[in-house]
């Protein structure tokens, strides 16, 4: 049995599942986690039945600061080698600032931003031993805009955080067949608004600007298997990254509060 593994997080919905149907696709065995089990163990279940790989999962609550030592363990344990690391999950905060708790924004930190440090770092010393890797982290395009004044203040710029700590495993490892590949979605049809209690927001976003989790899903195994480190999905997306990237913030503020209301009132 073949026992090299591509770990998804944030597996049970959208584009965490959407990227471990793509791997299974590419005949990758597939470790899935996320908290809701009984969707893990039913998506596990179909993985194995139409891709013919070997699929194992482990519920954990990224917000928990031992949930990467566990999942770390369950791989160890079973000696299933990660060579695949999706660092995926994540949700939004729907509150203004001022009214979020603090513990509450630990554990969103915790969620979108230091386990996904926490798991690279776990899993990295195999990568390195067998002088190959592959890193992907599901980052937005939000990393990219001016952050939001309302709800979400803490969103983009960890978004932006995570990209350039997919840049410095970038600079470092590369050299040793490591890649990471931060992918940048903008708008895409997930339960991220449902679960981010934000659907209302989402349901005045023009269809046009926005992307299905399958088509994401695809473009960002492609962009991580050619070592990209960066990939944005669709035309529309990567213009606006452009425009992000060289535009003064408070024209690109104006822009998106016409095209998406909302972000900057
Ligand atoms: N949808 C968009 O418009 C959009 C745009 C840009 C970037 N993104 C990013 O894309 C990634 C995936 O989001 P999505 O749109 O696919 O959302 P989604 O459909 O809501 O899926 C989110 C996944 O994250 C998991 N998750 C949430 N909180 C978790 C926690 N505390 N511990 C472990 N797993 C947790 C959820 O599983 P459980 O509930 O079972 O734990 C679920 O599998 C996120 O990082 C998001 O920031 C999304």
């Amino acid at each position: 049995m073949n026992k090299s593994y591509a770990l998804v997080t944030g597996a049970t919905a959208g584009i965490g599942l959407d990227i471990a149907k793509e791997l299974a696709k590419k005949g990758h065995n597939i470790i899935l986690t996320a908290r809701r089990e009984d969707r893990l163990k039913d998506i596990s279940a179909q993985l194995i039945e139409d891709f013919d790989i070997h699929c194992d999962y482990v519920a954990a609550d990224l917000s928990d600061i031992n949930a990467p030592e566990t999942i770390y363990r369950f791989c160890s344990d079973r000696q299933y080698s990660v060579e695949i690391l999706v660092n995926n999950a994540g949700y939004s905060i729907n509150k203004k600032f001022h009214e979020t708790p603090e513990d509450e924004e630990e554990k969103f930190l915790r969620v979108l931003g230091i386990s996904v440090i926490s798991l690279t770092k776990k899993f990295i010393p195999s990568m390195l031993e067998k002088q190959s890797g592959k890193i992907m982290i599901v980052s937005s395009l939000a990393s990219f805009a001016p952050p939001s004044s309302g709800w979400g203040a803490l969103y983009g710029p960890v978004k932006t955080f995570v990209n350039r700590f997919g840049d410095a495993i970038n600079i470092n490892y590369r050299s040793k067949g490591i890649t990471s590949t931060n992918v940048c979605p903008g708008f895409t049809v997930t339960e991220f608004h449902t679960a981010s209690g934000m659907q209302d927001a989402m349901d005045k976003v023009p269809a046009f600007m926005k992307k299905d989790s399958q088509s994401v899903a695809v473009g960002a195994v492609n962009a991580l298997m050619q070592g990209k480190s960066v990939w944005v999905p669709g035309l529309l997306n990567k213009l606006l990254a452009f425009i992000c990237n060289v535009l003064p913030a408070s024209l690109v503020i104006r822009m998106s509060s016409n095209l998406a209301g909302g972000r900057y009132e």
